[in-house]
């Protein structure tokens, strides 16, 4: 089964081809467009995934990533992964709050390349996820947005136990069409 390993600074690189090959799929494929951040170059995806993941806990917007390797891979050493073959397929992130008050919060979003969908990898991220912030990050929310429309995704989300807490209307414009967002929770100390 492909492994779901915390990122480290190491795989940042594979991360980001990752990103820049999963924001080409947006709109295809039945798939609704969502914000990859298709517009920056990998050197700025790159850094800005290292700033966040290099943040301490106590500090606002710092980020928090499991990656979906794909292929049997070796023990990580120091250095990171050394088979050239293994490569990033599906990513869960976790984003701390804005501010220092809302540092009990977290945000989280997930993508899957096309090819692995569907078969259970995308709950094992979930997880991997939700089993950190509840226990060793202590968080008590894990918040999401989740485009009208994207089924797959709700329906995942609410078997995890997440709850629809209202829709942001107009929240994204994409191609100049709006898009809503349902926002949803899940409470980690009920
Ligand atoms: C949404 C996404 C992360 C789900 O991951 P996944 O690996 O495909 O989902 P899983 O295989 O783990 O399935 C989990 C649940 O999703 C739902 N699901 C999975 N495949 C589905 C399908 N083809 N149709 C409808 N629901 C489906 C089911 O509820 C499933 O639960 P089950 O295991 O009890 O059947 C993934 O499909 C994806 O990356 N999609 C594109 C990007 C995206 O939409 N990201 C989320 C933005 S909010």
């Amino acid at each position: 089964m492909a492994p779901v390993l915390p990122a480290t600074k190491e795989h940042v690189r594979a991360f980001t081809a990752f990103v820049l090959e999963h924001a080409a799929e947006s709109g295809q494929d039945g798939m609704p467009p969502h914000a990859l951040q298709p517009d920056r170059s990998g050197e700025e995806v790159e850094a800005v995934a290292l700033e966040r993941w290099s943040r301490p806990l106590t500090s606002p917007r710092w980020g928090r990533a499991w990656l979906l390797w794909s292929g049997p891979l070796p023990a990580a050493g120091p250095a990171g992964f050394h088979d050239p073959g293994a490569r990033v397929v599906g990513h869960v992130e976790l984003q701390g709050g804005r501010i220092g008050a809302e540092l009990h919060r977290a945000t989280l979003g997930i993508g899957l390349l096309s090819a692995y969908r569907g078969q259970g990898h995308g709950r094992r991220l979930m997880q991997a996820a939700i089993d950190w912030a509840r226990g060793e990050a202590g968080l008590d929310h894990v918040d999401l947005g989740v485009f009208v429309g994207n089924d797959r995704a709700k329906r995942l989300y609410v078997s995890m136990g997440f709850v629809e807490i209202g829709v942001r209307h107009d929240a994204f414009r994409v191609d100049g069409r709006s898009v809503d967002d349902i926002e949803m929770t899940l409470a980690l100390r009920a």
